[in-house]
């Protein structure tokens, strides 16, 4: 039985579904969401509780083989929700945890690389069989569907600052590999990006070409970035760690250029890694349908 930990996030619901096409019983965990979302993903159980919590925890971890854990966004406990579901899986006997981090976690000035660098280093010192995946910034979190029906590509960062990118279809594929064939991987941390690294303009220009109009990059207000979270139990120093995180993002990214290299992705694969312009191109006909 293997635990996947935001069980219905961006990565989980890439991983998920290669994990029980490979025959592998999954276990998710989620915070508050419908365990039937899950479920459909493949997995044949379903957790739904705070991952802060160690009774959860400890549920969690019974009979469990491997771990993959994803931290969760923005989320002001991030550093001691993932110290937490380490030693869970220690305490378990878990014989192998799979870390999603974040390419060059050494990053302090960002408060979601800091949280992961604090996981990574209790990591590497639980005693337990583990590797660290470092993905780059995420292709299918970008703006790309509203820039294509309106013509705007929006992002919150200068746009004239470069960065990595890479498919989360491709991070899935690298978390599926390293779980299925275990022991190779142990000790090792693979920093994943595919291949180029980009400006805003040209993602905007990238976009304009498959669209076949003219795209342009407008920075986004935080504002509209912070509205999406809404409340939740942290109140007000949740509101104010998430200013605070996006804040600091904003400083490090209009100020350095993200850069990764893609031959440890490349070489996981045995492929050439899916870059912006074949991600698009691969969205095209969806976004022509449903712009
Ligand atoms: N976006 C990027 O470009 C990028 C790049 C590299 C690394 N990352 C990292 O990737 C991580 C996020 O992964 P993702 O995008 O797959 O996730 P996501 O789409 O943000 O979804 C978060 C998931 O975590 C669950 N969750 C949140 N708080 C929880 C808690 N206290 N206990 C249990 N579950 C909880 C949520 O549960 P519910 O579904 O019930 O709400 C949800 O399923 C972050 O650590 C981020 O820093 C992101």
């Amino acid at each position: 039985m293997i635990l996947v930990t935001a069980a219905h996030g961006t990565q989980a619901r890439r991983l998920i579904p290669r994990l029980a096409a490979a025959g592998t019983p999954v276990r998710g965990l989620r915070r508050a969401g419908d365990a039937e979302e899950v479920r459909a993903l493949g997995a044949s159980e379903v957790i739904v509780g705070d991952a802060a919590d160690p009774e959860v925890l400890a549920r969690a971890m019974r009979g469990v083989t491997a771990v993959y854990h994803v931290g969760p966004t923005a989320h002001p406990c991030e550093a001691e929700i993932g110290v937490g579901v380490v030693n869970a899986a220690a305490a378990a006997g878990v014989g192998h945890f799979v870390y999603a981090s974040v390419l060059h976690a050494r990053i302090s000035a960002l408060y979601n690389h800091r949280a992961k660098l604090v996981v990574e280093e209790q990591l590497v010192g639980a005693g337990m069989p583990f590797t660290i995946l470092q993905p780059a910034d995420f292709m299918e979190t970008l703006n790309y569907r509203r820039a294509f029906r309106d013509g705007v590509f929006r992002l919150i960062w200068s746009l004239e600052r470069r960065q990595a990118l890479v498919s989360v279809e491709d991070l899935a594929a690298v978390g599926a590999r390293v779980l299925t064939e275990g022991e190779t991987h142990f000790g090792a941390t693979y920093e994943l990006s595919s291949a180029g690294c980009w400006t805003a303009h040209e993602i905007a220009a990238e976009i304009g070409r498959l669209a076949g109009r003219e795209v342009v990059a407008e920075r986004l207000d935080v504002e509209a970035v912070l509205g999406l979270y809404g409340h939740d139990e942290y109140g007000e120093e949740g509101e104010r760690y998430r200013r605070d995180f996006f804040d600091a993002l904003i400083r490090w990214y209009d100020n350095h250029d993200f850069v990764g290299n893609p031959w440890a992705l490349r070489t996981l694969l045995g492929r050439e890694p899916l870059d912006l312009p074949a991600f698009l191109a691969a969205r095209l006909p969806a976004l022509e349908a449903r712009p």
